[in-house]
């Protein structure tokens, strides 16, 4: 019997065998539930069972784990609420809902934005004056006090730390958002928890079961070995991925911050556990889950531990399990890591969705080269995914920028990577001359002299130099740089998502410094409490938060009357001028050629290369509404962008 023979045989026979179980945990009365779930458990059951298998097979209580992990599942479909399985049939049927045109999303810290979960609500006519279709809260579960790595270290996922709200208030607020068409995405911090979860506090009292849900090591020697190969991810606050823990003396493996204990996948049980807190989070009407560093969930001895290929099983375990219990789920991969990495993450039975840190990191290299020929070689070359999938493009995010880019593409073109990227961080800290940006050092290792950036887009940008300097003509410059690079994210192919203070040009925060729980994370610079208070500003609307705020607002509305703008497809063109981004958007019978000017003076787009991207046809500037004179070449103002769409077979 060939391998397939037997894994098919194993996989009918354990379905045969675990389905009276799970039939008895549903109720006698439940036969419409149980026909929903057994429709489905048929559809995915294969495909879970052989990862599963290939991740756990080999222990010697495997069936055990299995049965307890469908168990589980069949109670998180009893207790999902009946407007989520409605939700889950619509997407079903359209499961391509999130391709629209009309998809925009934003992000943001509630405690920063509203202060409290309650009061949230009220903010939603500004979420949809903006066209948000989509709202990522940034993580607001319990949390040990003082440092947390802004949430990302949890200590509950059931719930929410009490200075913001309740999980009750949560609940309440995904329905209200869903019924506004607004679907809510929350973080699955699913690669640590905090040192103070109740597995963690189990752990450090000696619980041995507990112990197994981390990665914990007697002898050094052992965490040496792996230590050789991992890199620093914090290398300015702590080196090495380990940290000795006083009350056991054991060496717990820590990733992140020390108080962050990374859980130990290769446990069948915590495969379990922190699916049952996935579905969790699905039942109180999360539809999206940012899965948090997804790279390093899984370990191996020799290598960097990260992107390894049970890492990918794992999602696609979790995707599977999802897909039978909420598969209106959808999952977007946080993974900033070399671009093939980030795509391999990026699929149908994985994760729908993902970051698009090469997009981000390169529009940023194009912003202080100004030019745009890796950004046009790399997106040629490595940004295509699945066409059930999306990018979900973005400008800026809570964390700092690192320069994602391949060092063979660098190369090809004359460019040497790393001196590339010591240029780009002294670029965006001000240390270049004649830098416009003001961003801060993040991460830097002595020892690589690896760097990241942190700071807000507009400051990065130049406008708060600018404004220091109180300059019009460099004020009116990173106004255009600042609209320039969101009407990119708007237009490329995927969803956009707004850093929410960007609609209003917000500028770094230096406060943090002053918090010792901060001061030492330059990150915080740009998650700022700052908020601006529209309404008073109303009568002013020359201010430049209007302008910035109306202007993507603009650009929003426009993004939804176009066709062209859904589906993730996009075509870089070759502009013929190494100052000018351009690309293809079609679909639905409807073209666009967008152009971006990454300079400050003056460039050519020549009627020869517009011709060659759309041939036969007159062009109308969506942004501007005029008509573009036939054959001539196009001049475009300092970083200018037209989106132009296509008026067929009409040659005047
Ligand atoms: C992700 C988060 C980042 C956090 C890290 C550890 O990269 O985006 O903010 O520090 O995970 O959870
Ligand atoms: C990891 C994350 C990345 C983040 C960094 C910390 O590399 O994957 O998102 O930028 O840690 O900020």
């Amino acid at each position: 019997m060939s391998n397939d023979d037997w894994i098919s045989r194993q996989s009918r026979k354990s379905l045969e065998r675990l389905l009276p179980r799970m039939r008895a945990k549903l109720g006698p009365g439940d036969d419409a539930l149980w026909e929903t779930f057994e429709g489905r458990l048929n559809a995915h059951w294969d495909r879970l069972f052989r990862l599963l298998v290939q991740l756990y097979g080999w222990q010697y209580d495997f069936f055990f784990h299995l049965e307890q992990i469908m168990l589980m599942a069949v109670s998180a479909w009893g207790d999902r609420p009946d407007y989520l399985k409605a939700v889950d049939r619509d997407r079903e049927e359209n499961p391509q809902w999130f391709q629209s045109e009309q998809m925009t999303g934003g992000v943001l810290y509630v405690d920063l934005f509203s202060d409290k979960l309650a009061g949230l609500h009220e903010h939603i006519p500004y979420f949809k004056t903006l066209g948000l279709t989509y709202l990522h809260l940034m993580p607001l579960f319990a949390v040990p006090h003082g440092n947390n790595d802004g949430g990302y270290a949890v200590s509950d996922y059931r719930a929410i730390n009490p200075d913001i709200g309740s999980i009750e208030e949560l609940t309440a607020l995904a329905r209200i958002l869903h019924n506004e068409g607004i679907c809510l995405a929350l973080d699955f911090v699913m690669n640590h928890t905090s040192d103070e979860h109740m597995w963690a506090r189990q752990a450090r009292a000696g619980n041995p079961d507990f112990q197994e849900y981390y990665l914990m090591f007697d002898d050094r020697g052992t965490v040496d070995q792996y230590q050789h190969h991992l890199r620093d991810i914090f290398p300015d606050i702590r080196r090495g991925s380990f940290t000795r823990d006083d009350q056991t003396g054991k060496w717990v493996w820590t990733t992140f911050n020390s108080f962050q204990w990374d859980l130990n996948y290769a446990n069948p049980a915590v495969f379990r556990v922190m699916a049952e807190e996935m579905f969790f989070l699905a039942n109180v009407g999360v539809q999206v889950l940012r899965l948090d560093a997804v790279a390093f969930i899984w370990k191996r001895m020799g290598t960097s531990c990260e992107n390894l290929p049970e890492a990918h099983m794992l999602l696609q375990a979790f995707n599977a399990l999802a897909s039978i219990v909420a598969p209106s789920l959808l999952f977007k991969s946080e993974a900033i890591v070399h671009p093939d990495e980030v795509v391999r993450y990026i699929g149908k039975d994985e994760c729908q969705l993902s970051y698009n840190p090469m997009l981000m990191a390169l529009l940023w290299e194009a912003l202080a080269t100004r030019k745009v020929d890796l950004l046009t070689h790399a997106m040629r070359r490595r940004n295509r995914i699945d066409a059930d999938c999306a990018w979900v493009n973005y400008l800026r995010c809570h964390d700092d920028i690192g320069w994602t880019f391949d060092d063979a593409d660098a190369l090809d073109l004359g460019i040497d990577p790393n001196g590339h990227r010591r240029f780009l961080n002294d670029f965006y800290t001000g240390n270049f001359p004649g830098s416009f940006a003001t961003g801060m050092p993040f991460g830097y290792n002595p020892d690589t002299g690896d760097l990241r950036i942190s700071g807000t887009l507009a400051s990065l940008a130049g406008l708060e130099q600018a404004l220091r300097e109180k300059v019009p003509v460099l004020i009116e410059a990173a106004v255009q740089r600042i609209n320039l690079l969101r009407s990119i994210m708007i237009s490329a192919g995927g969803i956009p998502l707004i850093y929410i203070g960007d609609e209003w040009g917000m500028l770094n925060d230096y406060t943090y410094l002053s918090d010792p729980a901060k001061a030492t994370d330059s990150r915080w610079v740009h998650r700022s409490r700052q908020r601006w208070q529209s309404r008073r500003d109303l009568t002013d609307p020359e201010a430049l938060e209007w302008r910035f705020f109306n202007e993507i607002v603009k650009l929003i509305a426009l993004r939804k009357q176009l066709p062209a703008m859904s589906n993730g497809a996009m075509e870089v063109i070759d502009t013929e001028n190494p100052h000018l981004f351009g690309y293809i958007r079609a679909y639905g019978g409807q073209k666009l050629v967008i152009v971006n000017n990454f300079s400050e003076f003056l460039q050519t787009f020549p009627g020869a290369a517009l011709n060659r991207a759309a041939s036969d046809t007159r062009f109308i500037d969506r942004i501007s509404g005029k008509p573009i004179p036939d054959g001539d070449n196009l001049v475009l103002g300092p970083y200018q962008f037209l989106w132009l769409e296509c008026i067929p077979g009409s040659h005047s």
